[in-house]
């Protein structure tokens, strides 16, 4: 008996799987096994070899089953033990995003602004990037011999040969969709027009094409105040931030009067820009009341009807509101830059969800 204890206890010991650790237990306590089969034996026994025997063989087959149960545990452990660390996961370590892709940050600011002036009640409304002389100046008031045409640097289509017509431009600016809009749908109106503009010009804060918005609010009872709290409304969402004084400067453009250009408030501290503190201005847009000429070259009753137009520029206000600080980069298509500058295309802006966030 010793002996057999002896050779189970180390084969048991020395299993180092559990398909051979079963063979072992077949072979010691299984039906047929060693120990089982001598068990067989106590009846050929006299009565008194049985009662020592007897309980010597289940002590026996006791502590054998004890070592396979133990050894099966252990081995079910160390296989666990080792599952765990091949599988480990660190559930804190944050996720990677996949981005296939991601909003140009002027996409995001037209978004932005759409969605600032849809709550003040405006519509989007667009227009094409080529435009005849008519829309792009004449009707907004800018006669062939006024310097403002003179100083948009404008891309002239060609013409045939012989072709005596004007040549159609590449909108200089967002303005004429002002005229298209109110001719087609008259008075009143509250439109914002985003979209390309273009005029030669290039280096570190003018590229040849760039974007703007014009917005235009038409009614019966529009004065500049009006415009001041729209302006208002619209720098304080845009910027996300409560409070920001802006400041009217007198100004002139043909197609408005009073006209007024405008600056916010902002502080530079270490070359970063803070909107709505400190006490530096920053000028972001064109504004003033349409110019009677306007109205009536788009068919609309100046005496019955007044309002106010402003423009501006969406590359310069997205520079601003994101420390971008070169415009060109805008248009490389540099991918590490869209990464960089790029916006989740499933962040919809909206202002109960955060414009930006
Ligand atoms: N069209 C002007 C520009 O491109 C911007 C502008 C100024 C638009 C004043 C307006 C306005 O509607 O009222 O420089």
């Amino acid at each position: 008996m010793d002996d057999l204890r002896e050779k189970y206890l180390t084969l048991i010991k020395d299993t180092s799987d559990e398909a051979s650790l079963e063979e072992l237990r077949v072979q010691a306590v299984g039906k047929k096994g060693e120990i089982s089969l001598k068990m067989r034996e106590l009846g050929k026994m006299t009565p008194e070899e049985r009662q020592v025997a007897g309980p010597a063989l289940n002590a026996l087959k006791d502590e054998i089953n004890a070592a396979l149960g133990a050894k099966k545990s252990a081995l079910l452990d160390a296989a666990l033990e080792q599952r765990l660390a091949s599988e480990w996961l660190d559930v804190t370590l944050p996720v990677r995003p996949q981005r296939q892709g991601s909003i140009h940050p002027i996409s995001q600011v037209m978004e932005e602004v759409a969605a600032i002036f849809a709550n003040l009640g405006f519509s989007v409304a667009e227009g094409g990037q080529i435009e005849n002389d008519w829309y792009n100046f004449d009707a907004l008031n800018i006669p062939g011999h006024h310097p403002a045409r003179a100083e948009m640097d404008t891309f002239y289509m060609h013409r045939a040969e012989g072709d005596d017509r004007p040549p159609h431009v590449l909108r200089t600016h967002t303005s004429p969709v002002q005229i298209r809009h109110m001719e087609a749908h008259g008075a009143p109106c509250r439109i914002i027009c985003p979209g390309r503009v273009y005029r030669a010009d290039y280096d570190q804060t003018h590229t040849p094409m760039f974007h703007q918005f014009e917005g235009l609010c038409i009614d019966k009872d529009i004065s500049m105040a009006n415009l001041k709290w729209v302006l208002e409304e619209f720098v304080k969402a845009f910027f996300e931030v409560d409070h920001v004084e802006l400041r009217f400067r007198a100004s002139h453009f043909p197609f408005t009067e009073p006209s007024a250009e405008v600056d916010i408030q902002c502080s530079w501290d270490n070359g970063v820009l803070k909107v709505g503190e400190g006490d530096d201005w920053l000028e972001i847009l064109g504004s003033g009341m349409v110019h009677p000429k306007v109205l009536e070259n788009s068919g609309i009753d100046p005496k019955e009807w007044q309002g106010f137009a402003f423009g501006v520029g969406i590359d310069r206000i997205a520079m601003l509101k994101y420390g971008i600080p070169d415009l060109r980069a805008f248009f490389d298509s540099d991918l590490r830059w869209l990464r960089h500058y790029g916006f989740s295309s499933l962040d919809v802006p909206g202002l109960h969800g955060g414009l930006s966030k």
